[in-house]
């Protein structure tokens, strides 16, 4: 089968590369000629950890093309995979523009019987819109096949390759076997194909992003309580998530979530149910919680040290949302370091992978932002210093030395990595997420 991926991105990337490892020939088309131009160049446009040695190879064995020109990878393949941007229109609701674009370009460029597989998030009844526009332009008959993608940036490879399930929503007996043709070799060892109709599939991908995006932010609205009446976040979150029915993943309280997904994933569900006549109450709750968790760590050093903050410098530990990704999008790191601005402080920022991405992203903001190289050298002459992803590197800093460089010993710790005894035993004052104040003195 000969396969063309449409969207070069986080998760078209991804795709493409592993079908290729799979043995198939993929085509990855996008519109960005730089990142095509890139990527024939042998420049990897994000950072996944596993991505670049699969992509080397399968690229060595010619298994992988990319070009910007849809026309002919759309016109030679089998399977059409689109996997666009969504990203969230004004009003919440995913923007289709992307996808009904590619869906278009589907129609006009097919040669033959064709299953065009969605793979971007898009809301409910999305997958009757894009045989509506496919059928516009072709007479060629069309498997529609609804199957979002589940991989978590940082994970991605393993996430694609060894999948918990793939969700599959399809009315067709030979959009079916496409399918299980294509992701036989990943189902062996028994993990299932879930298949179900499209709009089922459409809504499962949307129901699994806010079950988990409902889990934090229910466990950072509890570590709020946790911190008015003196309990501690962590001891409640282990005593919950050892229940095997609430499970330990997704119970940690912290700077709230970003990301590409979580965040638009929420807002399109709430929009969804307004446009079907039904209140869904709980997207906008876990959406009010985790903008306003995002402004925590920032309310907490102002506390700490007054409004104003002119004078002060702040290191800032993270940019990137999550730790093993360069994706800064919706990180609550931004948040923070525009508080942090505002209120007159300089900022000593580093990360290891999300210094680029985060300079584009925090271009045009005002005030003093220097970008460094590690988190002992962020620290340097800093009146604190604010943990926000939970990098490996820089959950066992060496205490010692970070007292020497600090002006005042005092660590915020925005994912509750630390263990408070340790940190105020070398020094240190600590301030945690939802857990138990120090003893006043
Ligand atoms: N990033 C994730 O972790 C993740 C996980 C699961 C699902 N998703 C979903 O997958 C979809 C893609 O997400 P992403 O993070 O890979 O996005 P992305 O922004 O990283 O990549 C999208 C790519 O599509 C290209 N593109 C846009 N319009 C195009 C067109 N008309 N023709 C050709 N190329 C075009 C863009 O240039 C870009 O390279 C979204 O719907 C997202 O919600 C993302």
């Amino acid at each position: 089968m000969r396969i063309c991926v449409v969207g070069t991105g986080y998760v078209g990337l991804v795709v493409g590369t592993c079908l290729a490892d799979q043995g198939f020939h993929v085509t990855c088309v996008d519109r960005d000629k730089g990142k095509i131009a890139g990527l024939n160049a042998g420049r990897i446009p994000i950072y996944e950890p596993g991505l670049e040695d699969i992509l080397r190879r399968v690229s060595r064995e010619d298994r992988i093309e990319f070009t910007t020109q849809s026309r002919s990878a759309m016109a030679n393949a089998d399977v059409i995979f689109i996997a666009v941007g969504t990203p969230p229109s004004e009003d919440g609701s995913a923007d289709l523009s992307a996808v009904l674009t590619v869906a278009s370009e589907i129609g006009e460029n097919i040669t033959g019987p064709t299953t065009v597989v969605i793979k971007s998030t898009v809301p409910v009844g999305t997958a009757t819109k894009v045989r509506a526009a496919i059928s516009a332009a072709t007479d060629h008959p069309v498997n529609l096949v609804s199957n979002p993608e589940f991989l978590k940036e940082g994970a991605a490879i393993a996430d694609f390759t060894h999948p918990d399930r793939i969700v599959v929503g399809c009315d067709s007996d030979e959009g079916v076997r496409v399918m299980q043709t294509l992701y036989g070799g990943l189902v062996r060892t028994g993990r299932p194909i879930v298949f179900m109709d499209n709009q089922s599939a459409e809504i499962t991908k949307y129901a699994s992003n806010a079950l988990l995006a409902t889990k934090i932010s229910f466990m950072n609205e509890l570590s709020r309580l946790c911190e008015a009446v003196g309990a501690d976040i962590e001891a409640v979150r282990m005593g919950t998530g050892s229940d095997s029915r609430i499970g330990p993943k997704f119970l940690f309280a912290g700077a709230g979530f970003g990301g590409s997904c979580f965040p638009k994933d929420i807002r399109a569900l709430g929009r969804m149910g307004e446009e079907a006549g039904v209140t869904l109450e709980i997207p906008g709750a876990v959406e009010r919680i985790n903008a306003r968790q995002k402004k925590l760590l920032g309310e907490k050093v102002l506390a700490r040290f007054g409004p104003d903050l002119s004078g002060k410098c702040i290191a800032v530990w993270g940019l990137a949302f999550k730790p093993r990704t360069d994706d800064v999008r919706e990180s609550p790191a931004l948040v923070l370091i525009r508080q942090l601005l505002a209120a007159g402080a300089a900022v000593r920022v580093t990360d290891p992978e999300g210094m680029d991405e985060g300079r584009c992203a925090l271009h045009g903001v005002s005030g003093s932002i220097a970008y460094v190289e590690s988190a002992l050298d962020a620290a340097s002459g800093a009146d604190a210093a604010v943990l926000v992803t939970e990098w490996s590197e820089f959950r066992n800093p060496d205490f010692a030395a970070l007292k020497r460089v600090m002006r005042s010993p005092i660590l915020f710790d925005g994912r509750n990595v630390f263990v408070p005894s340790v940190v105020r035993d070398a020094g240190f004052e600590y301030h945690g997420v939802g857990r138990t104040p120090p003893p006043r003195a």
